[in-house]
């Protein structure tokens, strides 16, 4: 009744599934959808993909990135004023026509998605790949709350004592406050938004500094997807004014954020300090993410695992692999084919299809993460490795870089920050406690028969995310799971890039609150239930 029938129990269901039912059930694969191909996203590069691909380049190149204006924190809080006054309408206006909007705003991401893509691969510095997957990701977060919230909205007789009716309904609580970090500028804001919207709540939408023109263009196409200007606003500015004044609001019935464990808990702390009701926050913050390898796991299955986990987008993934455990038996060949890898990886622009690390997303980024590799050296951990800079970046770089961190101006001036991905020796997990959001590795041997040390050494973190296993032992990755408190687990593969509907993503600790994005219990902490009993 509350919706917790797994994706493909709800997209059977629905009878807008049975209606109007697009050829491939979640997850689509957007690769496969561009110029009609039904192909699966790791598919070859033939002709007709690779055009597909040129297109999109020259898009992202002279795509012009015109970010909106600032509002600055009054103008936020006569926002959520309105929004207040226009949430009983866009309540009565009911499930269905709402569900319907963002069964369009997903149709015609998808119409539009070279756009996108351009804008996400400019404005966001992200890889093809990693701009593809995160359009699928905003298109099926549009699907699947519809169908969640069809289900969840629906008034449920239950039954009770004869001569009594008993009626339990859901409603929109009011006002949200959506606020999002720049590494998932289209999918994290479109999923927070669309699952606020869906459930009845009109929503002020404060988009990360970085990327508000990605933003902005959700929220044009939202509109014509059919969600009004007094349900929708987008209220761009600096977190630490805009985005705390819009959480402060006396009128503020929820707030959604995803971004560092530092300002969820700021943002916990004011709207317990505020007058009013109480406020229910969904948080969903970083990770210091491990991979526990055992002497059984296959080495080259480890290796490419552990480079797409670590450093692919850069390492900018909240589920990203931070520190590699390694059994001490294995650890002798594993860690010089690692090194041998890390050298084959290619680091350049996010326009260049060969690339495999981008840039950073800003100087800032960069700054902090070659400081926080000084406070790692400073705590004694070793450099094992890192990549050379190419000759391609080397050339017509900035001055003023270093092994470590170089500038590199693009073809139409725009400069991009690097940071050399690179691996740390440490001997234990009991050192650090910071996440390190870039393409950082740290790596720890451990010796036989100290796997529960280990276990608890990572749950003394506080984090609980995502967590690698890798082992042939089927009963190992099982006890593993079950003694590590983290909302995601991967066996035998990498650690990111969680499919909605499939695999809902979020953890616990300090982690964040749940429940999980794209999961089955989402859209509840967004309602208001009721339950009517009458004697009749
Ligand atoms: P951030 O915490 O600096 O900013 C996130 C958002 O919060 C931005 O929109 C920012 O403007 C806003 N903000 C900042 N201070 C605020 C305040 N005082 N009041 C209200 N809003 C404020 O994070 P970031 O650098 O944008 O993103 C990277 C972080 O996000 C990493 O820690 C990463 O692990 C985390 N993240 C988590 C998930 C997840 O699903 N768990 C997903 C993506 C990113
Ligand atoms: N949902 C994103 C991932 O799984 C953060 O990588």
């Amino acid at each position: 009744a509350s919706g917790t029938g797994d994706a493909a129990e709800l997209l059977l269901r629905s009878p807008l599934w049975a209606a109007d039912a697009p050829a491939l059930p979640l997850p689509r694969a957007i690769y496969g959808t561009l110029h009609g191909e039904v192909r699966p996203n790791s598919a070859g590069i033939d002709l007709p993909y690779a055009r597909a691909r040129a297109g999109i380049a020259a898009r992202a190149r002279s795509i012009v990135i015109t970010p909106p204006a600032d509002v600055d924190p009054e103008a936020a809080q006569a926002i959520v004023r309105e929004l207040d006054a226009a949430q009983p309408a866009w309540d009565a206006l009911g499930v269905s026509a709402r569900a319907q909007m963002l069964w369009r705003a997903a149709d015609l991401l998808e119409e539009r998605r070279e756009y996108f893509i351009a804008l996400i691969q400019r404005e966001g510095h992200k890889t093809l790949g990693d701009a593809v997957a995160e359009l699928r990701e905003a298109a099926d977060y549009c699907r699947y709350y519809a169908l969640q919230a069809k289900h969840l909205l629906a008034t449920q007789k239950l039954p009770g004592p004869t001569g009594e009716e008993n009626r339990w309904s859901c409603r929109g609580r009011g006002v949200f406050v959506c606020i999002s970090p720049w590494n998932f500028p289209l999918a994290i804001f479109t999923g927070q938004v669309v699952a606020a919207l869906v459930t009845g709540n009109t929503v002020a939408a404060k988009p990360a500094e970085q990327t508000r023109a990605i933003a902005a263009a959700m929220v044009d196409l939202l509109r014509e997807a059919g969600v009004p200007p007094s349900a929708l606003r987008l209220v761009p500015g600096p977190g630490h004014s805009v985005g705390a004044a819009l959480v402060a609001h006396p009128q503020v019935a929820g707030v959604v954020f995803t971004g560092s464990t530092s300002v969820a808990k700021g943002i916990q702390r004011a709207l317990a300090a505020k007058d009013g009701p109480i406020v229910p926050l969904i948080a969903e913050t970083g990770g210091i993410n491990c991979m526990i390898v055992d002497s059984s796991a296959l080495p080259e299955q480890v290796v490419d695992a552990v480079l797409r986990s670590a450093f692919q987008s850069a390492g900018q993934r909240c589920s990203a692999l931070r520190v590699l455990c390694v059994q001490k038996e294995l650890a002798e060949r594993l860690l010089p084919m690692l090194q041998g890898a890390m050298d084959a990886l290619s680091i350049g622009s996010a326009l260049d299809f060969a690339t495999d690390v981008p840039p950073v997303i800003d100087a800032g980024a960069q700054r902090a993460l070659c400081q926080q590799m000084g406070e790692l050296e400073r705590t004694g951990a070793r450099l094992l490795h890192r990549c050379a800079w190419p000759e391609a970046l080397r050339k017509g770089a900035e001055p003023g870089g270093s092994v470590l961190h170089l500038d590199h101006r693009d073809d139409r001036g725009q400069i991009q920050h690097f940071v050399a991905p690179s691996l740390y020796a440490i001997d234990d997990l009991t050192a650090f406690r910071e996440e390190i959001f870039g393409p950082v590795l740290q790596v720890c041997v451990w010796e036989s028969g100290k796997l529960e040390n280990l276990l608890e050494q990572i749950r003394s973190l506080g984090y609980g995310l995502t967590l690698g296993v890798q082992t042939r032992i089927d009963d190992r990755a099982r006890t593993i799971a079950a003694r590590c408190r983290v909302g995601n687990v991967y066996v035998n593969r990498s650690m990111i890039g969680a499919v909605v509907g499939v695999q809902p993503f979020g953890g616990e600790g300090l982690s964040g609150t749940g429940p999980k994005a794209g999961g089955p219990l989402y859209l509840s902490r967004m309602v208001a239930e009721q339950t009517i009993a009458i004697d009749l």
